[in-house]
């Protein structure tokens, strides 16, 4: 973050205190066929309902790939599970000659509640633009659901412009696509971080989140930055997912590899217990 945005932030009033929903959320990106999913999420809410888990303290998503949403919504309206169910992509489009593509109404139709939109695969893999991001958070948007906004550096942007400035850069041409009054959800994840290992240390995304809150008082007013959830993402483990919950800019994880292992990722769920404990 640069001297700039953080002299300009202190200036001002602090936001009103808003109590914001930690959310923890699983991107299981392309594993699992419907048939291991079914068996996940399973195993997931028996380790959930051991640890009773309270789910007004905290909302859990799982985001599976396309071929299995269909089973995990089953699944979880049968059983009445208090899991939320996210996709990890969706066109910008509405309908038509879009081979291969999946719609927001297909996945509203689904029950889906989260949208992820420009995670760095995407981003890297498939050459979306922040442009096509802000596409996609509206599309979701227009179907009723929320994007899950991702954006972060590369450890060249790091190096170069500081960790918060391609961020921020990507939120703000991504929002300019999204209605004023659209719920959305920030999440930050250093390309750096992402299935590394290296996750960033709390304070970095701690930085970071603060940074994008503050822009977010200038693009969306007071209420809705303060509103709004922050998630950090990258090589988010049991081992440090305390000290990223006890930043208050940071309201929660998008976790990738560890959402795949049960236990680890019930771990990950139960945060309190280290928060309160460490
Ligand atoms: P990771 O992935 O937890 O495996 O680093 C995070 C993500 O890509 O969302």
């Amino acid at each position: 973050m640069t001297g700039n945005t953080q002299e300009g932030a202190d200036a001002r009033q602090p936001l009103p205190f808003m109590e914001r929903t930690p959310l923890i959320a699983g991107n299981w990106k392309m594993n699992l066929d419907h048939l291991q999913a079914i068996a996940l999420v399973q195993k997931l809410a028996w380790g959930l309902s051991d640890v009773r888990h309270d789910f007004s303290a905290a909302e859990v998503a799982v985001f599976p790939p396309f071929t299995d949403l269909r089973s995990v919504q089953t699944l979880l309206a049968a059983d009445k599970l208090s899991l939320t169910l996210g996709a990890q992509d969706v066109s910008p489009h509405e309908a038509g000659a879009y081979t291969g593509d999946i719609s927001a109404a297909m996945l509203a139709k689904l029950d889906v509640s989260y949208v992820l939109v420009g995670h760095s695969e995407r981003r890297q893999g498939h050459g979306e633009s922040d442009e096509t991001v802000g596409l996609k958070a509206r599309a979701a948007h227009a179907s009723g659901m929320v994007p899950m906004i991702c954006v972060g550096e590369t450890a060249a942007d790091l190096e170069e412009h500081g960790a918060a400035a391609i961020p921020v850069a990507q939120l703000t041409t991504a929002l300019a696509q999204l209605p004023e009054d659209a719920e959305f959800v920030v999440a930050y994840e250093p390309v750096w971080a992402i299935g590394s290992g290296q996750a960033a240390t709390p304070e970095q995304a701690e930085d970071v989140a603060r940074a994008l809150r503050e822009h977010l008082r200038d693009l969306r007013g007071d209420d809705r930055a303060a509103r709004t959830r922050i998630l950090y993402g990258g090589s988010v483990a049991s081992q440090n997912i305390a000290g990223f919950m006890r930043q208050p800019n940071v309201d929660g994880a998008l976790v990738g590899g560890a959402s795949l292992k049960v236990d680890e990722f019930t771990r990950i769920i139960q945060f309190q217990k280290h928060v309160t404990a460490g």
